[in-house]
């Protein structure tokens, strides 16, 4: 079912009282303001347990930030779907940038992490998205295709609705450099389409996905108006209350 989704995306940052801190403003801000879209956070995964206790009326959903392709095993650093899924926690990001830049992860890697997600019914967002030479080179399109056909078409109709994506152009990423509003319906209706090519329109019409990059109160409210965007993934501006909430108010 497509949703409107604010997620914001904490990466390595704040200590535990400043993680506690946020947490208890984002309850606060819940349960005084009814947004128009469902928050997700994806704090560190030392604070997923904390995070699943605070908001335990499932006010926001609680999401890791990567999780192992294995099972279980001899791989030290790495948290496990059955893991996260034992503390009741709703799903995790697969292949951030990061997680692709700085740890060499594929989509094929995706494709594995994102099929044991769905087998313990917990929700993926995949996240794919071009780097500034691939822009510049005219290649976006074909690049996000690919990415997007290796992660996701082993999947069945059914599953692949229960995937939530989030473009998230690279040279957006962290920098100050939104893609425009336009440049982001553009890869988005792509995606949707190339969905829709193999599992058809009404398929391809469920499934959320999320820009990521430089969302910020000043623009999200444009982004999210496009059609094909259905919320945000954000980084930076999802670690301070005020900015936060400014962009989950970019719905109303
Ligand atoms: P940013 O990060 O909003 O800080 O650009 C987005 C992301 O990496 O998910």
């Amino acid at each position: 079912m497509r949703k409107n989704i604010v997620a914001g995306n904490w990466k390595m940052n704040l200590n535990y009282s400043d993680a506690q801190r946020l947490m208890y403003q984002l309850l606060e801000y819940k349960k005084n303001n009814k947004t128009n879209c469902e928050v997700f956070i994806a704090p560190p995964s030392l604070y997923l347990t904390m995070a699943k206790d605070l908001f335990e009326n499932g006010e926001i959903a609680i999401f890791a930030q990567d999780v192992s392709e294995h099972n279980s095993g001899a791989f030290t650093g790495e948290i496990s779907v059955d893991m996260i899924h034992s503390i009741g926690i709703n799903g995790s990001l697969v292949s951030h940038s990061e997680r692709r830049l700085y740890h060499g992860e594929t989509d094929s890697n995706a494709n594995i992490k994102i099929k044991n997600l769905l087998n313990k019914n917990l929700t993926p967002i995949y996240c794919n998205g071009e780097n500034l030479e691939q822009r510049k080179n005219g290649d976006y399109l074909e690049v996000v295709g690919n990415q997007t056909k290796t992660a996701l078409f082993t999947l069945s109709a059914e599953e692949i609705k229960k995937v939530i994506i989030a473009y998230e152009p690279v040279w957006a990423i962290g920098t100050g450099e939104t893609a425009t509003a336009d440049q982001a319906q553009e890869v988005h209706a792509f995606i949707r389409d190339l969905i829709a090519s193999k599992y058809g329109k009404e398929t391809a019409d469920e499934i959320s996905i999320l820009y990521g990059g430089s969302v910020k109160p000043d623009n999200a409210k444009e982004i999210f108006s496009k059609p094909d965007v259905d919320g945000g993934l954000i980084g930076g501006a999802a670690l301070k209350i005020d900015d936060f909430s400014k962009i989950i108010e970019g719905f109303n």
